[in-house]
């Protein structure tokens, strides 16, 4: 299911890329009409609002600033490319009859819209978002592409990767702080690319809701992305085989049954952020690990509230028994390993015997 799942966005990615590139086409085409009509340059219409300090009031009283910083934007990704009227095409004319607004935020739910022209992609994989959701039942505050990218001044969103987290920290500032303080986070902003950094684990513009329990079941496969990479990990000499021995145990066999027959549980098992922390994950042999022997127990008891002090040794750890880590378990392993196809060979050939003496001496 996850790998037609994938394909499927691998397809509606390859279809998503040709209508953004139709898309950009189009938006393309249409400036190259209008400087062919003798569209309106953006000098003139920078002769008002390239002055310092020109605004006007809106419905609520307060000021909108009108000024256009002709620097910042001929210095943005769109500097250059587009002229003024090809986002804003209601304005035909300049000067231009004014356009009433309510407040700050009508300006910008009303122009945002304009993206939608160009970058079609990711306008419709909004429309998936749950920011989105939280914006249709009302919620004004949910961030449309200009709260995330600005309008006349938008620079390469993801350059350099820390200014990811800087971005969605504007909104979710005390996630941000506790993300910089994980061992994936104090990565980052060394200049690590190989850390994930918000969008990796939530995408940009078709955030999920984190707390489903569909998106809570795919947990591990996210994590595995990289963690159960050895060419990534061999580098910082992590085991890779914590995905293996996590499905391997109850509570990764119970998650992937879960996810198999989606099914909705109504007590959750484990999945790696249950032990490991989420935005605050540390190495695990860190002194604020939820994983190291002393805090163990606690990370255990969230679930298992009668848990006493022998119950995280119930459990291997990402190790394969060995005759290092669980020598017990391994002991009895290797002993049901030789003993029982030695008591069924035994049998095999009591039996044999037998029917040879039976047909030999008859
Ligand atoms: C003669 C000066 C002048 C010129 C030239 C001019 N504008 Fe304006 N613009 C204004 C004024 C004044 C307002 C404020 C209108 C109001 O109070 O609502 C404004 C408002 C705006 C707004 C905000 C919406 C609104 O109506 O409040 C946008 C967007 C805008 N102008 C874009 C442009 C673009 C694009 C051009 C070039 C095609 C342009 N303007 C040319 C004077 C000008
Ligand atoms: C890439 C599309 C795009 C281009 C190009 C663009 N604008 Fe805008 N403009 C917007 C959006 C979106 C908003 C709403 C911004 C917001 O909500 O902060 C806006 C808002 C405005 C406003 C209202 C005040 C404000 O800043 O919110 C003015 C005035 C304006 N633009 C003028 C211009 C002028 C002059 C140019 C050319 C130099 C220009 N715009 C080029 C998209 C664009
Ligand atoms: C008229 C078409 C058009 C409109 C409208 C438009 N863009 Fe763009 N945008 C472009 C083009 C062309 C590029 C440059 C693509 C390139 O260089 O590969 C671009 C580049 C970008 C990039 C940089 C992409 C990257 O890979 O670094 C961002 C971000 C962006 N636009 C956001 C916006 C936002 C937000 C809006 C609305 C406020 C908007 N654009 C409106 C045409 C448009
Ligand atoms: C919640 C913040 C947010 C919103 C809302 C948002 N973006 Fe983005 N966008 C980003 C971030 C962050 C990246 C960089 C992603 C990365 O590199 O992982 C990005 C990347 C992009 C790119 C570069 C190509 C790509 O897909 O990575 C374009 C173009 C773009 N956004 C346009 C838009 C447009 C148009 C809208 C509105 C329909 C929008 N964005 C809404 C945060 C946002
Ligand atoms: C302009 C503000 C703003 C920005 C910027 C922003 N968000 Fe949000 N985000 C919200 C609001 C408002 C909600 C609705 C839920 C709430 O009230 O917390 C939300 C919800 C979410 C949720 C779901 C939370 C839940 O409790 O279900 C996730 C996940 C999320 N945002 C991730 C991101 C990521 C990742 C980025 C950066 C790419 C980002 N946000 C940028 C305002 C923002
Ligand atoms: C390593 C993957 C990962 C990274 C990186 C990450 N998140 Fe999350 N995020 C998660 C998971 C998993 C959940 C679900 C948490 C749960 O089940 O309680 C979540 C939950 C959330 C929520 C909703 C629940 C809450 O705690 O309010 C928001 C909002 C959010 N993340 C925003 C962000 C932002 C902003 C960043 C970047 C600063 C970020 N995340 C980085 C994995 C990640
Ligand atoms: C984009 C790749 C990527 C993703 C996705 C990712 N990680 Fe990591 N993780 C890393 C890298 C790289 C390191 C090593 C960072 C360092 O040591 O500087 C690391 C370090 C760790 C460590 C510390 C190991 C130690 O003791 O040194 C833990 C624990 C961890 N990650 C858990 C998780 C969990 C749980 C998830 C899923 C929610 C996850 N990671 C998602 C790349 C990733
Ligand atoms: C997020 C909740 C959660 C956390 C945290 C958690 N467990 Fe569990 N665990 C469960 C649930 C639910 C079951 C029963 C279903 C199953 O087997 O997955 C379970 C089952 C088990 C079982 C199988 C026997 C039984 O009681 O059913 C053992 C042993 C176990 N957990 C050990 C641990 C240990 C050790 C830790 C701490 C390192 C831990 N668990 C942390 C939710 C959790
Ligand atoms: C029941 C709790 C629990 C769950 C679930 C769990 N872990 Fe762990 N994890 C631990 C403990 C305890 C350690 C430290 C001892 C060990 O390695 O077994 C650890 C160690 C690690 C390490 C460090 C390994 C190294 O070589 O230093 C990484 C990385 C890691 N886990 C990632 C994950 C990922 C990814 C998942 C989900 C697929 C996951 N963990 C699920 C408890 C858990």
């Amino acid at each position: 299911m996850q790998q037609s799942r994938q394909r499927e966005k691998a397809s509606s990615g390859r279809w998503g890329a040709r209508l953004a590139r139709l898309a950009l086409g189009w938006g393309l085409l249409g400036m190259a009409t209008a400087l062919a009509q003798g569209a309106i340059p953006n000098a003139t219409c920078l002769a008002c609002h390239g002055q310092a300090g020109f605004a006007t009031r809106l419905g609520d009283g307060s000021s909108l600033s009108l000024y256009v910083d002709a620097r910042q934007f001929a210095h943005s990704v769109h500097g250059g490319k587009l002229a003024c009227v090809d986002c804003h095409t209601d304005i035909t004319t300049a000067p231009h009859p004014p356009r009433p607004f309510p407040n700050r935020r009508a300006v910008s739910l009303t122009y945002y819209q304009v993206c939608r022209n160009c970058h079609f992609e990711q306008y419709t994989r909004l429309l998936d978002s749950i920011h989105f959701t939280t914006l249709s039942k009302g919620n004004r505050n949910a961030p449309v592409c200009v709260d995330c990218h600005g309008a006349h001044d938008i620079q390469p969103p993801n350059q350099p990767r820390s200014l990811i987290s800087r971005t969605c920290g504007k909104c979710h500032g005390q996630i941000e702080q506790v993300y910089l303080r994980s061992v994936h986070g104090r990565a980052l902003v060394d200049g690590n690319p190989d850390v994930p950094v918000c969008t990796d684990c939530h995408q940009a513009h078709a955030i999920a809701n984190p707390l489903a329990r569909s998106w809570h079941l795919n947990i591990p496969q996210l994590c595995a992305r990289c963690h159960a990479n050895p060419a990534l990990m061999a580098k910082y000499k992590i085991s890779t085989q914590v995905l293996t021995t996590y499905l391997a145990d109850f509570h990764g066999m119970t998650a992937s049954l879960y996810r198999k027959e989606n099914i909705t549980p109504a007590e959750f098992t484990a999945t790696c952020t249950d032990c490991h922390g989420v935005h605050d994950i540390t190495p695990v042999t860190g002194a604020g690990s939820k994983v190291i022997k002393a805090n163990l127990l606690k990370t255990c008891q969230r679930c298992h509230p009668g848990a006493t002090a022998n119950f995280p040794a119930a459990w291997l750890g990402h190790y394969a028994p060995s005759l290092r880590h669980a020598p017990l378990v391994y002991g009895v392993k290797m002993f049901y390993g030789i003993f029982i196809p030695f008591i069924i060979g035994g049998l095999i050939l009591q039996i044999l015997l037998h029917l040879w003496r039976v047909v030999v001496n008859r």
